[in-house]
């Protein structure tokens, strides 16, 4: 087993041998063509659903880039995510109309009503919580975009029944 393979969580898709097949089956086709590392990782995200710690370090071996290269490509776009999301994804947009207009007030509240970070995803699998940039909604500021569905000037006391919706 490659060195890259050792300290690879028993979890990861690496691990899965179904689905290092495909991993295997993205890097072999994409390898050589131009902005290979880019087009790897949106296959990588939408074939798997998520870019692990070790499948970028993986890609990176695979593709002869430096890590940090790929660390930075995936932290750089918001459509990455290392872990897999929930069913259902919440994000607050952090453009400048919504962030003046109460998103850190939102996020707040919805990280105390769903007990998880930004960036996280409830432990029975249903939401993630994350953050987005402008949506191009901005005269309706605050947004949130439940799943794909905006919805404007949203107030902390809303969220509760917004987020039950989720639930059920
Ligand atoms: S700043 Fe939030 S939609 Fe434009």
């Amino acid at each position: 087993m490659p060195d890259i393979l050792q300290n690879v969580p028993e979890n990861d898709p690496l691990r899965n041998p179904d689905q290092k097949k495909l991993i295997d089956q993205i890097l072999e086709v994409n390898r050589d063509r131009p902005g290979a590392t880019m087009v790897v990782l949106n296959e990588l995200q939408k074939q798997i659903g998520f870019v692990s710690e070790a499948m970028q370090a993986y890609a990176a071996k695979e593709l002869k880039v430096p890590v940090s290269s790929v660390h930075g490509v995936v932290s750089f776009y918001s459509f990455f995510t290392t872990t897999p999301r929930g069913r259902h994804v919440i994000k607050f947009c952090m453009g400048t109309a919504c962030y003046v207009g109460g998103t850190p007030q939102l996020i707040e509240k919805a990280k105390q009503l769903l007990g998880i970070d930004v960036g996280q995803t409830t432990p029975d699998g249903a939401i993630t919580l994350e953050v987005c940039r402008c949506v191009g909604a901005c005269s309706q500021a605050p947004v949130m975009v439940m799943d794909e569905e905006i919805s404007g000037r949203v107030r902390p006391n809303k969220l509760p029944q917004s987020i039950r919706t989720l639930q059920d």
